[in-house]
């Protein structure tokens, strides 16, 4: 298989129930990966754009959180209904700016 455009890195790390950080799974990010696949896939687009799980990137309390790469992107709380517009703008090579988490300055 070919090195893809574009890889959406979907962190799907559960922890316990009652953990204080809580987990990306635990807001969704399983049914959200499995949807941004699907997303595309239906557009034909699985040689130009990859989605795959990812253990805990560490920003757990702004989850569930997706990286785009290589655009170095970091979308924070991504919800089902969002798969679409990511799937999409990843596979035209744009960014879903309303999602985008600004980086500590
Ligand atoms: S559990 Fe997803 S970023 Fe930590």
């Amino acid at each position: 298989m070919p090195y893809r455009n574009r890889y959406l890195f979907v962190c799907t790390n559960r922890r316990a129930d009652g953990h204080p950080k809580g987990s990306c799974a635990e807001r969704g990010a399983e049914r959200l990966l499995a949807q941004i696949k699907d997303e595309i896939r239906k557009r034909g687009a699985t040689l130009e754009v990859r989605a795959c799980s990812s253990s805990c990137l560490d920003m757990c309390e702004l989850g569930p959180i997706v990286l785009q790469e290589p655009d170095n992107v970091a979308y924070g709380h991504v919800a089902e209904e969002d798969a679409e517009e990511i799937a999409v703008a990843a596979i035209e090579g744009g960014i879903v700016e309303r999602r985008v988490l600004q980086k500590p300055t």
